[in-house]
């Protein structure tokens, strides 16, 4: 699917509106919910085609899912014997995070598993996930070059110090997802720190986890145990958000108020940016509400003229997916905007470095790929031209954005995929135009 944008209206982005279920939050609330025996229930759970992966490979797994809206409850597979002549296959669909995390939780069963997805996840490593499971005691077989489909064999792990060579949330959270079955204690070290929706939620449910910072990254120490149910509320997307918060920024005479989003300290970065380089944000935290130890409010975004920034590794993991708007946003700031040290970009749903620089080169902007981000040297008077996402929602988000503020027509190619994680996201922009 193509769609067409064109600049918006003079008067900017005005209004209040919210965002869908944090995807982070609603793939762990329905992938724990596999270690407990009775009903967890979410309120907000992400409608993301991602999190609609996750629900169904916890059904296929034997979890009891119902689904009335917004409102989901799971029941865990209590007693389920995965010890069948057949492997027990699981589509993972495109979601890096569903298989990642899986990963850790059946490599702690006693069973034979196989977890596979489309063409666009059999591209991504899983090298990084496998290995730590097998040094665990898991047995792993991956596809060619360290990609799916997981072959994996679980059952009988031991505790580890798992020391990540990349920062990465999902590796943490299946080595920990792992160490809450396994024999002994389990040791997480990040070189950088990344997104802890895990550790929160592990905590909620009443597991024995303690985090202690060190330098610019952590080390999460966790004793194996029994899992509670978990009953909770879940924030806004702050990665949606972050798109709204972006258009914002760039549209002149915006002033926007996004509700309900998740202001979690490693996810909100990118607000913390946006007002580096010059917008008016206000963060504004909400009192009520039953997030489970996730903080959440609202997002006021109010347009400014603004000016180029540097962002360097130690920042990058809490910016991970938000950094194709950073380089958007970038073409219209004075100056000059650097991204470093973030490599991991060209792993993700597409190779988000190279796809952007291309994207916003059509556009009109000047870009210098690295091999490790990019460069972008502004402002650029953006002109309409076609963006090719690369069937990757985040990209395609971030052409339908540069589409508000480029002169003429705006053709995003692969639009079709911005529901994996922002379903409505058309009808909630327009709600604030
Ligand atoms: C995620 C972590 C990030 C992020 C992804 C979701 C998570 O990946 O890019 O969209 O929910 O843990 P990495 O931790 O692998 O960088």
């Amino acid at each position: 699917m193509t769609a067409v944008l064109t600049a918006t209206a003079e008067r900017g982005l005005r209004g209040r509106c919210r965002v869908p279920g944090d995807k982070s939050i609603s793939h762990r609330a329905a992938l724990l919910s596999l270690l407990t025996d009775s009903r967890s229930e979410f309120l907000g759970y992400s409608p993301a085609g991602d999190c609609r992966a996750s629900l169904a490979a916890v059904a296929e797994l034997g979890g009891e899912v119902s689904r009335m809206g917004e409102r989901v409850s799971v029941v865990g597979p209590k007693g389920h014997r995965f010890r069948g002549a057949e492997p027990v296959a699981v589509d993972c669909g495109r979601s890096g995070t569903t298989m990642r995390l899986l990963a850790g939780i059946v490599a702690g069963w006693d069973g034979r598993f196989l977890l596979d997805g489309d063409h666009q996840l059999r591209r991504r490593p899983m090298a990084r996930v496998a290995g730590p499971l097998e040094e665990m005691g898991a047995k792993i077989h991956l596809g060619s070059g360290g990609r799916p489909p997981l072959a994996i064999s679980g059952g009988g792990l031991q505790g580890i110090r798992h020391r990540s060579a990349v920062a990465s949330a999902q590796v943490k959270s299946a080595v920990l997802l792992a160490g809450t079955m396994a024999r002994g204690t389990t040791v997480v070290e990040e070189p950088l720190a990344t997104r802890d929706h895990t550790e929160l939620m592990l905590s909620r449910m009443g597991l024995d986890i303690s985090v202690q910072p060190r330098g610019l990254g952590c080390r999460v120490t966790l004793a194996p145990g029994a899992l509670e149910p978990i009953r909770i509320s879940i924030p806004g997307d702050a990665s949606s958000a972050a798109v709204l918060a972006a258009a914002a920024a760039v549209v002149p005479g915006s002033d926007i108020v996004i509700e309900g989003v998740s202001l979690n300290p490693t996810r909100a970065r990118f607000f913390e940016l946006l007002r580096r380089m010059g917008v008016e944000v206000e963060m504004i935290p909400d009192e009520g509400g039953d997030f489970g130890a996730e903080p959440a409010g609202s997002l006021r975004v109010v347009q400014r003229p603004i000016e180029g920034v540097l962002v360097d590794s130690a920042e990058v993991p809490f910016l991970i997916d938000e950094l194709p708007l950073v380089g958007l946003l970038a073409t219209q700031a004075q100056g000059v905007t650097e991204v470093r040290g973030a490599a991991e970009l060209r792993v993700k749903e597409s190779d988000r470095i190279h796809g952007l620089v291309v994207g916003l080169r059509a556009l009109g902007a000047t870009v210098e790929e690295r091999s490790d981000g990019f460069l972008v040297d502004g402002p650029s008077s953006l002109s309409g031209a076609v963006c090719d996402s690369q069937s990757d929602h985040r990209l395609a988000m971030t052409f339908a954005v540069a589409g508000l503020v480029a002169e003429g027509r705006t053709e995003i190619l692969g639009a079709e995929y911005i529901p994996d994680s922002f379903p409505g996201f058309f009808e909630c922009l327009g709600s604030i135009s």
